[in-house]
């Protein structure tokens, strides 16, 4: 009976979470073609969907093509120890070819190797979170974030680590920062804040989007905040709604830069991250805009959505005892489909609760209500066509803000900018992002 009521539910849900969509429509299963499908990189959507996110990064020094698809040789759709060990495995390897270059002598082979080994021991750890005290989620972050800093104290303008402070000191904000070439006090540049969302690194940043900013002549800096992956393992802080108290410190920073142009900052959020920058925008007033890449306007309405009526009735009782057991029962079953089993165990891990209406609890005041309106910058919505957990969130998201804020953008398979984030088409996409930022500052002065 139980097994019954969650089978049907949570199912083609929760699946896509907040950060991996699954690509549906993408299995080609015969030879009929279909020009709006994408081939699959794995039968399982959730391995498919994160094997095409860290394949993607190659464009950007964050990866290479053949070593992902590779180690995609080696997974098994469903089993979650195979994709980890298969990029650790990776991983070493490309470590230990970093490690082999003399980085005085060939700078730019060794930087381009420890990226690549950082992603690949970010990609290792991604379907880790179900068990929090997994020793290899702090290996594996140690890990990650050596090999980063080994590539970024060798980028032509090293990138620098800097540790802000909440304003009421209750938690500290890890940022990289990204001086762009020729940014000095008498050409300050204009600036842009790059966060990630539920699952992902600020160090996966640099490689989405950073790079593409830097190439325009805009300094970057990246940060994490409580829930995110540094402040959860280091501070063990899980995500708040007050998002603004990460964010004003990062903007605070910035205005003691004479490099930076002040009233040219702009705040890029990815994936759930696209509720939290406009959150923060809402009580930031300092911001000359904003993207949400993609729209969010409640991050526990698309979750709500897909509970099957049943177990949507325990919750609306407020009987949660009732409604984690039939969860468990169905994330116990072997039946759930990956994309549900990891949402549900990010969802826990990142919000540093133990059960799921815990988290979900935490997730319900995460709401565009009553504040949207107070944003006063321009904010750029992104809405990929094919985003099965997200679906009407960025329309909501444009109608709530004051007239003329919002600009819209409905991203679909003609441009490979359907999934979720728009993985794998960012060339594109930040191309979008990155001319309208010129319109938007240079109107402004
Ligand atoms: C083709 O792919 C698209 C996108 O995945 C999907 O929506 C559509 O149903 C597919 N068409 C057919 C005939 O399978
Ligand atoms: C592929 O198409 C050919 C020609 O139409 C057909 O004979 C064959 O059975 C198809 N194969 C599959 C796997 O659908
Ligand atoms: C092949 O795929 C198309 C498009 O998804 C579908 O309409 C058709 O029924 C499939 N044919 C077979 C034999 O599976
Ligand atoms: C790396 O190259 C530099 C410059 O040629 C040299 O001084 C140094 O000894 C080399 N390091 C190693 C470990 O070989
Ligand atoms: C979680 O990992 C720890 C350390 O490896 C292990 O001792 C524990 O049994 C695991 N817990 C579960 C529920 O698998
Ligand atoms: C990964 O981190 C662990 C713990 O710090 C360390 O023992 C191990 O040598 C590291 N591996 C690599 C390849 O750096
Ligand atoms: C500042 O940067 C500009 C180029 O962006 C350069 O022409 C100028 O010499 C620099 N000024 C200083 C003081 O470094
Ligand atoms: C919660 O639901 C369970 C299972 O349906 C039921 O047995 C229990 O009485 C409910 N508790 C409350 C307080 O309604």
């Amino acid at each position: 009976m139980a097994s019954n009521i969650i089978r049907s539910l949570l199912v083609a849900v929760l699946a896509a979470s907040a950060s991996a969509a699954a690509i549906p429509g993408v299995k080609a299963t015969n030879n009929t073609t279909n020009s709006t499908a994408m081939l699959p990189l794995s039968s399982d959507d959730s391995f498919s969907y994160e094997l095409l996110r860290t394949v993607s990064l190659s464009r950007s020094y964050g990866a290479d093509t053949a070593e992902v698809l590779q180690a995609a040789g080696s997974i098994i759709p469903g089993n979650l120890e195979s994709f980890s060990g298969a990029f650790h495995k990776l991983a070493n390897h490309v470590y230990a070819q970093a490690l082999a270059i003399n980085k005085t002598e060939d700078p730019v082979t060794a930087r381009e190797a420890f990226f690549r080994a950082s992603t690949y021991f970010r990609s290792a750890d991604f379907y880790l979170h179900g068990n929090a005290s997994d020793p290899r989620l702090v290996t594996l972050w140690a890990n990650q974030t050596d090999a980063f800093n080994s590539a970024i104290a060798l980028l032509p303008i090293a990138g620098k680590r800097i540790t802000l402070r909440a304003a009421d000191n209750s938690f500290e904000i890890p940022c990289i920062y990204y001086r762009a070439t020729g940014a000095n006090a008498t050409h300050p540049r204009a600036t842009v804040i790059l966060g990630n969302g539920y699952d992902g690194a600020q160090e996966e940043m640099l490689h989405a989007t950073g790079f593409d900013a830097l190439a325009r002549g805009y300094n970057v800096i990246t940060y994490e905040g409580p829930g995110q992956p540094t402040v959860r393992r280091e501070q063990n802080l899980g995500f708040i709604t007050e998002w603004e108290t990460v964010v004003t410190p990062v903007v605070d920073y910035l205005t003691t830069l004479p490099e930076v142009d002040a009233a040219k900052i702009g705040l890029f959020g990815y994936s759930m991250g696209g509720w939290l920058a406009v959150r923060a925008a809402a009580f930031e007033h300092r911001l000359a805009a904003v993207w949400a890449v993609d729209g969010l306007y409640s991050v526990f309405q698309p979750y709500y959505n897909a509970l099957d009526p049943s177990t949507r009735a325990l919750w609306d009782a407020g009987n949660y005892s009732a409604f984690d057991a039939e969860v468990n029962f169905y994330l116990n079953s072997g039946l759930a489909p990956t994309e549900t089993l990891w949402s549900l165990q990010q969802g826990v891990w990142s919000f540093d609760v133990s059960t799921v209406s815990e988290f979900l609890r935490k997730a319900e005041p995460m709401t565009l209500d009553g504040i949207a309106q107070q944003v006063g910058c321009p904010v750029w919505i992104g809405a990929p066509s094919e985003d099965i957990f997200f679906p009407g969130q960025p329309e909501q998201v444009r109608d709530a803000l004051q007239p003329g804020l919002a600009s819209y953008h409905y991203l679909t398979a003609a441009d490979a900018a359907q999934n979720h984030c728009h993985v794998g088409a960012m060339a594109y996409v930040n191309g979008l992002v990155y001319d309208w930022f010129e319109e938007v500052i240079n109107n402004r002065s």
